[in-house]
């Protein structure tokens, strides 16, 4: 009876993404061996994995390989493992499935018409190397059986937007793909995926450090040679099996890294980080003593798209001489350097330990203050010898390193040397906190800094007129992680790192500043009735109103107390569970801003003159507008703006 065949649609934009995928993202036709290969590998390493625990899997059978046969004829190249395989669900899942982990950040992209360029660099993170079998072949053809179950299934497609499904036989378990062969095509980079010397040789660039044997079937009808190796007159053709090893299977971390190539190490790298772009740096190091381990660790040149989210999966791969025993061991390196690719081969652990019995290893422990240790010294090669590729980094990763800075207390003043800021100083230029000091004026103690947004709601904010007009240099804060890190970084170099949001103000010698509060103490005084008027009025908002030498242009701004969040750090403490109260602010005034001045007269005058509450209002408005926060009420806001442009326009008729 024919197996039934049930035929499925990719979702949606499927087609798109396979168009792009077919003719741009990768540069040469040739990677669909690597990625195919990367595949069978990966779940050879998977059989190994499960088999720790159900020995039953490998019992009858414990061949592990890779094998690539080819038919002349029917121009096919069959790509087989004997791995841990697919069941019908897993299939349906995995391959009928493009980019699944990525699939809804790629989709709105798409429909946000993002450039084919941004969705290459998407695509490339997510998990879709299978599908690089499309650039050379018409048909695909995926048989395969899970170790441990009987059935196999069988899928098949044209990538042109639907696939079938099938029940199959298979007499061992794994995978074959067999691809229908694309017309060879030297122009359009299709070689003659047929030929063992093209096939041996795509194995040789890309997967010669592949862990398993990977072995080309060469099968041909060939009539016996005479005495002179001409084909005997008259002979039967004879059937030709030939078995021949494509690759060393040579770890590359064993072998001295002088003898390494760059490209090699690109080529593992791809290999292990399912990244298809370059990474940006590797080191090697090795420890050698009681305990022996070395480690070959890659810095990615992009960040994924998911590193600052929940469930991201890190680690770098775990070996027990030569072995692989686990795909990601987070345990291996600090949180914050989650963004590291790589591996360490331990020389002392057992093949079978547990996730478990890893994290209370006290060798694992070892390893990553060591790992962690090599890991900083490269940043700091990096920063000192090749500050271009730094700044790179930085672009991508730098938010980890505030991490780092911010909770690795044993590190942390190298990891706070390694830091940059946006600043005052330079509009694009990003500088260290070293850098700032050497630049502060004589006179100023206290190195300042503003978090928020971004950089043009900050460099806009009234808090830094005073600043500005003084000349004194202030730190744009404007990723999240600024706020915790400024909770923990509170001095530097014996300086300390003072909000301009917080607090009051001090500028200028000791002379200037008494100066300026006695002046201050004074105007005070004078808008006493102004000032608790206003406050009554916002008492639900505010908890103080006062005069500041703050501003020079605008009339208002909000600051905090000094132990206070910043409104930035209320914004992200109430996107949390369950929000916060609001705190109150204080509102700071320009004395010699005409709107005070105006407004203290009109108090003075009539000092239950009902338009003054409004004036409170709108001033409190455009503080918060001004400092990027939103506002409690818009449309109360909106119809007190036009209250007033009408009343303006009214007066000047
Ligand atoms: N030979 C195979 N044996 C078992 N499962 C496989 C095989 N090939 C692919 N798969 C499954 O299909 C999934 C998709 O493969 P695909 O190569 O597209 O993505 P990936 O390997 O996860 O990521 P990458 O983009 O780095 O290749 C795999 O994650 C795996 O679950
Ligand atoms: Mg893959």
């Amino acid at each position: 009876m024919a197996a039934q065949v049930e035929t499925y649609q990719f979702q949606a934009e499927t087609k798109q993404l396979l168009d792009i995928m077919i003719h741009s993202l990768y540069t040469t036709k040739d990677i669909f061996l690597r990625e195919l290969i990367s595949n069978a590998s990966d779940a050879l390493d998977r059989l190994g994995f499960e088999s720790l625990t159900k020995p039953e899997l490998t019992a009858e059978d414990s061949t592990k390989e890779i094998r690539l046969e080819v038919d002349r004829n029917a121009r096919t190249l069959t790509i087989s493992d004997s791995g841990i395989g697919m069941s019908r669900d897993e299939v349906i899942e995995n391959i009928g499935t493009i980019a699944k982990s990525g699939t809804r950040e790629l989709r709105e992209r798409m429909r946000e018409g993002a450039s084919t360029s941004v969705l290459q660099e998407l695509i490339g993170q997510f998990g879709v190397g299978f599908y690089s079998a499309f650039m050379v072949a018409d048909r695909v053809t995926l048989l395969t059986r899970r170790a441990g179950e009987q059935r196999a299934t069988r899928w098949e497609s044209t990538g042109d937007g639907q696939y079938t499904i099938s029940d199959a036989d298979k007499p061992t378990r794994g995978t074959a793909i067999t691809l229908h062969l694309k017309q060879v095509d030297h122009d359009a980079g299709i070689e003659d995926y047929t030929d063992k010397w093209v096939l041996s040789r795509i194995v040789k660039r890309y997967s010669d450090f592949v862990n398993y044997p990977i072995n080309l079937i060469d099968e041909r009808e060939e009539i016996e040679p005479d005495e002179e190796g001409k084909p005997k007159e008259g002979a039967e053709p004879k059937h030709v099996v030939e078995e021949k090893l494509l690759n060393s299977m040579k770890p590359l971390w064993t072998r001295p890294a002088s003898e390494v190539t760059e490209s090699e190490y690109t080529e593992f790298y791809k290999h292990i980080s399912h990244d298809f772009s370059d990474p940006l740096y590797h080191f090697t190091a090795r420890a050698e003593g009681l305990l022996e381990y070395q480690a070959l660790v890659f810095f990615p040149s992009t960040a994924p798209y998911d590193l600052f989210y929940q469930g991201f999966e890190s680690g770098l791969r775990l070996y027990a001489k030569g072995v692989l025993i686990m795909e990601h061991c987070p345990d291996l390196l600090p949180h914050y350097l989650r963004f590291l690719k790589g591996l360490v081969d331990s020389e002392n652990l057992p093949l079978n330990i547990s996730r478990q019995m890893l994290q209370q290893d006290r060798q694992i422990t070892q390893i990553r203050k060591w790992l962690t240790k090599k890991s900083l010294d490269a940043l700091q090669h990096l920063f000192d010898k090749e500050f271009e590729k730094y700044l790179e980094l930085w672009h991508q990763f730098g938010r980890a390193l505030k991490e780092g800075a911010a909770t690795d207390f044993d590190n942390k003043d190298r990891l706070v040397s390694l830091l940059l800021f946006q600043s005052s100083n330079d509009p694009e230029k990003l500088t260290t906190l070293k850098d700032y000091v050497a630049r502060m004026l004589s006179e100023q103690t206290d190195i300042f800094y503003l978090t928020g947004e971004s950089r043009t709601v900050v460099e806009n904010s009234p808090h830094l007129e005073a600043f500005k007009e003084k000349g004194y240099e202030v730190l744009y804060l404007v990723d999240r992680v600024d706020e915790l890190l400024v909770q923990s970084l509170t001095e530097f170099d014996g300086k300390r790192l003072k909000s301009v949001g917080k607090g009051t103000v001090n500028l200028g010698n000791e002379e200037e500043r008494a100066k300026v509060e006695e002046e201050l103490k004074k105007e005070q005084n004078e808008s006493a009735g102004l000032l608790q008027s206003i406050q009554k009025h916002l008492d639900e908002y505010l908890k103080d109103v006062r005069l500041t030498n703050r501003l020079t242009n605008s009339p208002v701004c909000l600051v905090s107390g000094e132990m206070d969040f910043s409104p930035q750090m209320e914004r992200l403490l109430q996107m949390g569970e369950g929000g916060r109260p609001k705190q109150k602010r204080i509102m700071e005034l320009n004395p010699r801003h005409d709107i005070v001045a105006k407004m203290r007269e009109r108090y003075q005058k009539d000092s239950a003159d009902p338009k003054l509450a409004n004036y409170a209002e709108l001033l409190y408005g455009y503080a918060l507008l001004a400092e990027g926060s939103d506002l409690p009420d818009p449309p109360r806001f909106t119809s007190l703006v036009a209250e007033l442009m009408t009343e303006t326009l009214a007066h000047s008729q």
